[in-house]
This record gives C-alpha cells, sequence and structure tokens, in this order.
C-alpha cells in the first residue's frame, strides 16, 4: 500500500522508481510533497532494497512545474525565508543521498522543478521536457538552491542570464548547456533511466557513495576536496568491497560487491 499522498514509488528489482504524483497540479511542489521527499530520503527508502532512485512526474505534462503557487501567495517575509530554508535542506539531502539519484525528466522542469532535478545526481531529459527559473515573473527569486546549482551546472553567464530572464529552454538547448546528462525520445526515457541505473547496480555501492560525498565536498566552503578525496580513498581500501573488486579483476571474473 502506497502511505504518501503525493509520492508514488514504484520498485523495479533494485531501482526505486519515485514518482512525483500531483499530476493535476502538474506536480507542484506544496507542503506535503516536501514532507514526504524529506521523509523518504531520511529513512522511507529503507521500505524499498534499492541501490538507485529515479525521480519523475506522473504524467504527461510535467516532471514538476515548481513550487506550489497556490502555496506561496500570501506568505509572509519570515515564512518564505523559512521555506526557502526547508526546501534547500531536502534537496541537499537529495544531493547527499549515498545512492545515485536520477531524474527522468519527462516534461515541465520549473523552479522548484528544476532546482529538484539539479539537485539529482543524473539528469535525463524526455526531447519534450522544458526547464527554466521563472520565479522573477512572479516577483520572487529561485529558494531551494537554483541559483547556486545553475552555476555551478551550466556557469554563471548563462546561469544568470537564465535566472534574470526567467525563459524556458528545450531539452536539447539543456543538453549543450549541460544542464542534462542525455536527451531521449519520451517512449525511451524511462528505460533509458533504469539502463544507467542498472550500470550503477554493479559498481561498488560503497565507492558510489564515496564519489557522490567527495563531488559535493568540492562546493563545501573551508573543505580541501583534494584532502577529502583522499580520505575517502583510504576509507574505502580497508572495505570488502575494494578486495573484492580487486580479486574479481584478478580473477577474470564479475565483482559480486555487498556494501562492506
Ligand atoms: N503551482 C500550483 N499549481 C500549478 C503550478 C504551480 N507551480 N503549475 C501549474 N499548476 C496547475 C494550474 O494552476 C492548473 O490547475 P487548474 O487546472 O486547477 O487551474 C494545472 O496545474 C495545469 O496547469 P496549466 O497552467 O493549465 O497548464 P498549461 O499547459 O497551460 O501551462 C505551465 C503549463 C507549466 C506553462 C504553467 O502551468 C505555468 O506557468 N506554471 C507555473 C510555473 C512556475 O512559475 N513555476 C515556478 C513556481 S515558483
Amino acid at each position: 500500500m502506497n502511505s504518501y499522498q503525493t509520492l508514488l514509488p514504484e520498485s523495479k528489482d533494485h531501482v526505486l522508481i519515485l514518482h512525483l504524483n500531483r499530476p493535476d497540479a502538474l506536480n507542484a511542489l506544496n507542503a506535503t510533497m516536501f514532507d514526504e521527499l524529506d521523509s523518504f530520503f531520511t529513512g522511507g527508502y529503507q521500505d524499498y532494497n534499492a541501490s538507485c532512485v529515479i525521480i519523475t512526474g506522473k504524467g504527461e505534462k510535467a516532471f514538476a512545474a515548481g513550487a506550489d503557487i497556490k502555496e506561496l501567495h500570501g506568505l509572509s517575509s519570515q515564512q518564505a525565508e523559512s521555506l526557502s530554508r526547508k526546501g534547500q535542506k531536502i534537496f541537499q539531502k537529495i544531493e547527499e543521498f549515498h545512492l545515485p539519484v536520477i531524474a527522468a525528466v519527462n516534461g515541465f522542469a520549473l523552479g522548484g522543478g528544476c532546482e529538484l532535478a539539479m539537485a539529482c545526481h543524473i539528469r535525463i531529459a524526455s526531447s519534450k521536457a522544458k526547464f527554466g527559473q521563472p520565479e522573477v515573473s512572479l516577483g520572487i527569486i529561485p529558494g531551494y538552491g537554483g541559483t547556486q546549482r545553475l552555476i555551478q551546472l551550466i556557469g554563471k553567464g548563462k546561469a544568470t542570464e537564465l535566472l534574470l530572464t526567467g525563459d524556458m529552454i528545450n531539452a536539447e538547448e539543456a543538453l549543450q548547456l549541460g544542464l542534462v546528462n542525455y536527451v531521449t525520445e519520451p517512449e525511451q526515457l524511462m528505460d533509458r533511466s533504469i539502463e544507467i541505473a542498472n550500470k550503477l547496480h554493479t559498481r561498488g555501492p560503497l565507492a558510489l557513495a564515496g564519489v557522490i560525498k567527495s563531488v559535493n565536498a568540492h562546493f563545501i566552503p573551508g573543505i580541501d576536496g583534494y584532502g577529502f578525496e583522499s580520505r575517502t580513498f583510504g576509507a574505502l581500501a580497508s572495505t570488502n568491497d575494494f578486495e573484492e573488486g580487486t580479486s574479481a579483476f584478478i580473477e577474470k571474473r564479475k565483482p559480486a560487491f555487498q556494501g562492506k
């Protein structure tokens, strides 16, 4: 039974497909969806035996068309700042999640929807997807990390233009800018995402978590990324997975990683 109101988890072997499930509102991120995403990435994922999470949007039209504008309307300064901090914290949880998270962007990824996709580790877009940070049209700015992650992914010049104009870009433009990793035909989006998830499933899970942490370390002020990488490299060297991975190579067989 699905215990979520706004999410629909679907297990496919070792992959957990997490559908954002408010199709009538183009999967706009409301307070319940934020709480449920928080709960899922805090512990809810343990109900599923997954090695990779794919986030996608329910319905044909949208991944997520942003924060729920009806809930934003009328917020006080204090409430808005606190919502921004909450959204940032939840998306950071996704960015720091120990399992790889793939965004399968099936349609509009606007505002908070684009910010959610940017918090994921890999982005695959349907050729019908559209990306943008249209918040300035509402008299506000992105509040869930969008001003920071867009710069990280596509550079300051183009990011500033997109943030200032609020313009939407299509999937091909997003690919050229490096905002997404791949573009597929809509009907191949899930197969392509699962194909990548299956590849990740064959890699050492502790090593995947180590990559995620080390990449994120680059963006944490005051952290020496090279030092962090060396410490992670050292810690992984004493795992069974490293022993298994290197033995399997020498013995010309596939490794059987156990995440230990
Ligand atoms: N928050 C709340 N509801 C939203 C929403 C959002 N961000 N985006 C879409 N919806 C709702 C619409 O209100 C509409 O609901 P209704 O049928 O009860 O009126 C439904 O989703 C369908 O949207 P609609 O605008 O009719 O679809 P469209 O195909 O004409 O346009 C968009 C699609 C994405 C261009 C348009 O919905 C849009 O601009 N959404 C807002 C995007 C945005 O500014 N996001 C940033 C928020 S900070």
